[in-house]
């Protein structure tokens, strides 16, 4: 207790002596993309003949430097993709094609299998195309393949991959009986994370780095509140509880948690350690931002990510029982000090009773220490008489 506390204390004290930037962010908002620099320099991507109406869910891969992004209303596609490695000319490729069965509602990208992954709202699937860039154009159903057929009256929401742990998770928003899933990126191993104690929960990311999940939900008097809890969906804690936002879109980077609401069309940022109560504005919108993404310049490391969480237990522990040994080895100095004490002070005026049990219960705070002091300064007690 102690130990964690005096840890936390430390790690606090670091962030915050440490100025700690904001993530480089992708913002879909109207028929824009947006860049935002260190949350405070925004510009414009221009996409070369492009027509763009709606654009919402987007997936950002930083091996291949390549943007994934949905758009509601254009009138022949579905998903498009746009390289961010050059600066002035940026052609717009037409992945998946219009089809009048389908909605996409959220993107991932799994860099290791090189696979697009969405929700289908209207035929209540996840399904995968695996990219080859040779002829990325998916003009028919061929190559599309099925993850998931959910059930008859799901409503499947944000879709997020972990490319270190290898597993897909995914929200469903159904009206009574929502959940948050997960399964292996190729399907097997599916359960249900959170179900009970959820309302809808409209917005959702995954923490990879720290194996965690975050999921934002509308409380209808007007107030709304994030929690997070483990990627298995055990120790769930509110992250933050406010009022006013109708939270669409929430992406979390290393040291915030990102989100957009409906509500005021805004930009919000949170510090992921607590160190900050409040959420602070980033930028105000014409019209509400869908989709936010944090732009990575190197794609992660998932060594760091499982040696780094590793490596805090290990911490953890091993401070733990550094303490608890030096508490250990202080108590029996004391009680050894005690003892002699006792042993003169015994020989001095003898051994009466009460004198030993009043003074055991004010003298020996580690009586409940696993420490059968009484009993044996009564035993030496008596051998001296
Ligand atoms: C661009 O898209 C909008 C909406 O889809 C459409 O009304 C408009 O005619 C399009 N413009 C061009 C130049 O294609
Ligand atoms: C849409 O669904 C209907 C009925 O399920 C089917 O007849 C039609 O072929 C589908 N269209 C496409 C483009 O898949
Ligand atoms: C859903 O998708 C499957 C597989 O692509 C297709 O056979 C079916 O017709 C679709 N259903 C609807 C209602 O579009
Ligand atoms: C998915 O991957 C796991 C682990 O590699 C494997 O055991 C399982 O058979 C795979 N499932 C499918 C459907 O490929
Ligand atoms: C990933 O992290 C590990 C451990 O710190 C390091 O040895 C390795 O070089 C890193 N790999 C890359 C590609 O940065």
């Amino acid at each position: 207790m102690l130990s964690k506390a005096s840890l936390i204390f430390i790690a606090f004290a670091s962030v915050t002596v440490k100025c700690i930037k904001h993530e480089n962010l992708i913002i879909a908002v109207g028929d824009e993309l947006e860049f935002l620099t260190d949350g405070s320099t925004y510009r414009t991507l221009t996409l070369d003949s492009y027509n763009a109406s709606k654009l919402s869910a987007l997936a950002y891969d930083a091996t291949t430097r390549r943007l994934f992004f949905s758009d509601l209303r254009h009138r022949h596609g579905h998903i498009f993709s746009v390289s961010l490695d050059e600066e002035f000319r940026r052609p717009v490729e037409d992945i998946v094609e219009r089809n009048n069965n389908e909605t996409v509602e959220s993107l991932a990208y799994d860099p290791v299998t090189k696979t697009l992954l969405w929700t289908d709202g209207l035929n209540r699937s996840i399904r995968r195309y695996q990219i080859d860039y040779e002829h990325v154009h998916i003009d028919e159903k061929e190559g599309i393949e099925i993850v998931h057929f959910l059930e008859n009256d799901a409503k499947p929401q944000t879709l997020v991959s972990d490319p270190c742990t290898r597993m897909l998770y995914w929200t469903n928003i159904h009206n009574y009986r929502p959940s948050i899933e997960r399964s292996l990126i190729n399907g097997s191993q599916r359960e249900i994370l959170i179900y009970s104690d959820l309302l809808l929960p409209n917005a959702f990311d995954v923490d990879v780095v720290e194996q965690m999940i975050y999921w934002a939900e509308d409380l209808k008097d007007g107030h709304f509140r994030i929690q997070r809890s483990s990627v298995d969906g055990t120790g769930t804690q509110v992250f933050y509880h406010g009022i006013g936002n109708f939270i669409v879109s929430l992406t979390v980077g290393d040291h915030y948690v990102y989100w957009s609401d409906y509500s005021h069309k805004k930009l919000w940022s949170l510090r992921k350690d607590g160190s900050s109560k409040r959420p602070i504005i980033l930028r105000t919108f014409r019209n509400p931002a869908m989709g936010v993404a944090v732009f990575r310049h190197q794609p992660l490391n998932c060594s760091l990510i499982t040696s780094n969480v590793h490596h805090q237990e290990l911490t953890m522990e091993s401070t733990e029982s550094l303490i608890v040994t030096l508490m250990i080895l202080t108590s029996l100095t004391i009680v050894a000090a005690v003892a002699i004490l006792i042993f003169r002070y015994g020989r001095l005026i003898g051994c009466a009773q009460p004198f030993l049990s009043n003074k055991t219960e004010g003298t020996f705070a580690f009586q409940n220490f696993q420490n059968p002091v009484p009993n044996n300064t009564y035993k030496m007690c008596e051998r001296v008489i």
